[in-house]
């Protein structure tokens, strides 16, 4: 394993989910890092999908220093170098391109790439790729889907993301080709928008006891 590749590992198994959040202001994000990591989840990925992202993951690396702030949802070459130019630790991009592959290279941040079928994990195994995100989970087969993979891929470890949330979250976890799954269900938007921070803290505190 690459030292890139070692930090990935670290983060994915340190909590058994990790929030896939979409921030709407710099200052709600900061607020939901802080409620995410007391209720222990202190890994979070905020997703390029809203246009406070960037300066809340910025605002989240430097007032927030329990967490470790990933960036999510990345496309292209060049969201990669906002995210981490805005301090993001980690990336997470739902599939890859040879593009954004040979691009991130060089660069110290580890990537997270999404691969959904087997001609895409043997295309990510080449590039030397181990850890993937498999998204959208559930809509692409699941558990059946990631349980048949396992034996042809021994080496792929997943974190799958997409209709997850407490009542199927279990039969992921005990999967042995996944280190962790990713969610928003520990941050729902109404909960973020009614700043009910305590809710979050408690969803959190719940995700985080579960067994990976
Ligand atoms: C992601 O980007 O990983 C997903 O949108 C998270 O999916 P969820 O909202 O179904 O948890």
């Amino acid at each position: 394993m690459t030292q890139k590749t070692q930090a990935l590992h670290a983060i994915l198994t340190a909590q058994p989910v990790m929030p896939v959040v979409a921030v709407a202001d710099v200052a709600g994000a900061v607020k939901l890092a802080r409620a995410l990591a007391k209720g222990g989840l202190v890994s979070i990925e905020i997703t390029l999908r809203t246009p406070a992202a960037l300066e809340a993951i910025r605002a989240v690396a430097d007032e927030v220093p329990e967490t470790t702030c990933g960036a999510g949802t990345v496309l292209s070459p060049r969201q990669f170098d906002q995210a981490v130019e805005a301090g993001a630790r980690f990336v997470v991009s739902p599939g890859a391109t040879h593009a954004l592959v040979r691009h991130v290279e060089d660069s110290e941040v580890p990537l997270l790439p999404g691969a959904a079928s087997p001609s895409e994990l043997m295309g990510m195994m080449e590039a030397g790729y181990e850890l993937l995100k498999f998204f959208p989970a559930e809509q692409l087969g699941g558990v059946p889907f990631l349980k048949a993979l396992a034996p042809v891929f021994q080496s792929i470890r997943f974190c799958p993301t997409g209709g997850i949330s407490m009542t199927n979250v279990g039969d992921y976890l005990a999967l042995p080709n996944v280190l962790c799954v990713g969610g928003s269900w520990v941050a729902p938007k109404e909960a973020v928008e009614a700043g009910d921070f305590d809710t979050i803290t408690r969803l959190a505190a719940e995700a985080a006891a579960l067994k990976a």
